[in-house]
């Protein structure tokens, strides 16, 4: 908050002497309540609307700026780094004996993650902190943030880190340039096959349908859960995935997040995706009409003067080299195939 006008503040200084403490308090309180009034309810923000992202910028200046996520990855632009090393996480099988609590925030649905689940691979070592989910509406092929060539997925998970080797907590780290790493996981629908990772979550939505109001603790109502083999959440394949500096992806936009999204999905089943599409509202209990908790993503963010970097060799195609080597053995075998039926036919006819 700005400081008080020097005029106000020698005049506060003047009346110390003569006031009693009240008017004192009302002195300050009508300095300060316009601002705090402002702040209250200009920070209220959506993805739609009159508070929607559009005008995100307007008040969370950061969000304007030129370094911002997601952005959609363009496979004929990112560029190979065959220096990034697999990401490695530590204690994401074992995550403590500490519940885990889940709340409804009305963005989203997050899990707060202890400090003692870490991510090795990356410039310096960092701490979990919670993560989130962005999805679409029930039916939409859209839902994720990040795309891939203009493509969406229905949903995206995000893990968020703190750079614990140089700060001491989250709350410090939010303000470094070098202070957030966020894990990003596309999640694919496979037909019928469940994920049973994700039933760990999903299975408790059904008790924090409704956001949250912010208690006087200043924490939001939440539900403990049971801690869970978290690297379940993630895909098999740690190894490919993109790297590029950007942001949070929610007000305030803070551009100080070293994005890691992995090239593979993870696979849940369209059931868990119904689940995650239609068992959260953003409005508050009691609150008509009820709305439902859908479309929480914000649109790709222009890539300006940023590299997109990747872990693994994509082909000028756009195809990554596993998938060339797959295209090419297909082609083989496919031409092979057509050779000896027409051997096997020429064969009969003779
Ligand atoms: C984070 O660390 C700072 C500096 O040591 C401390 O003042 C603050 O209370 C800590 N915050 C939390 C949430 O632990
Ligand atoms: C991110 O920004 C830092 C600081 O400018 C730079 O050193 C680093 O190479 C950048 N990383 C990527 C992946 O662009």
């Amino acid at each position: 908050m700005e400081k008080p006008p020097r005029g106000k503040g020698i005049l506060i200084h003047l009346l110390l002497p003569f006031c009693c403490s009240k008017m004192l308090l009302a002195i300050i309180f009508l300095q300060i309540s316009p601002q705090a009034l402002a702040v209250s309810s200009e920070s209220h923000w959506t993805y739609e609307g009159s508070h929607g992202q559009e005008h995100w910028p307007d008040t969370f200046p950061d969000c304007g700026w030129k370094a911002q996520s997601p952005v959609d990855i363009q496979m004929g632009s990112v560029q190979y780094d065959p220096s990034l090393p697999p990401i490695e996480p530590e204690g994401y099988w074992n995550p403590g004996s500490g519940d885990f609590t889940l709340i409804n925030n009305g963005h989203t649905v997050q899990m707060s993650l202890p400090p003692s689940m870490r991510l090795h691979g990356l410039p310096s070592d960092f701490s979990a902190v919670q993560l989130h989910f962005h999805w679409g509406g029930k039916g939409h092929s859209k839902g994720s943030e990040h795309k891939v060539d203009g493509k969406s997925f229905p949903a995206e998970l995000h893990v968020v880190h703190f750079n614990s080797e140089k700060y001491r907590n989250v709350s410090v780290a939010k303000h470094q340039p070098d202070g957030l790493a966020v894990l990003g996981i596309f999640l694919e629908q496979a037909g019928d096959v469940a994920n049973p990772a994700y039933d760990h979550i999903l299975d408790h939505l059904d008790k924090i349908q409704y956001a949250g109001e912010l208690s006087q603790s200043g924490h939001f109502q939440e539900i403990t859960i049971a801690p869970f083999n978290v690297r379940n959440l993630l895909p098999a394949h740690l190894g490919h995935y993109f790297r590029y500096n950007g942001s949070l992806t929610t007000p305030p936009c803070s551009q100080n997040v070293l994005w890691t999204v992995f090239h593979q999905p993870a696979h849940i089943s369209v059931a868990q995706l119904e689940t995650l599409q239609k068992s959260v509202y953003c409005t508050e209990a009691g609150e008509h009409p009820a709305e439902l908790l859908v479309d929480n993503f914000r649109a790709p963010q222009p890539l300006n003067q940023r590299v997109v970097f990747s872990s693994f060799s994509v082909g000028p195609s756009g195809y990554s080299a596993g998938e060339i080597v797959a295209i090419i053995f297909g082609v083989i075998l496919g031409c092979l195939s057509f050779f000896l039926a027409g051997w096997m036919v020429a064969k009969r006819i003779r």
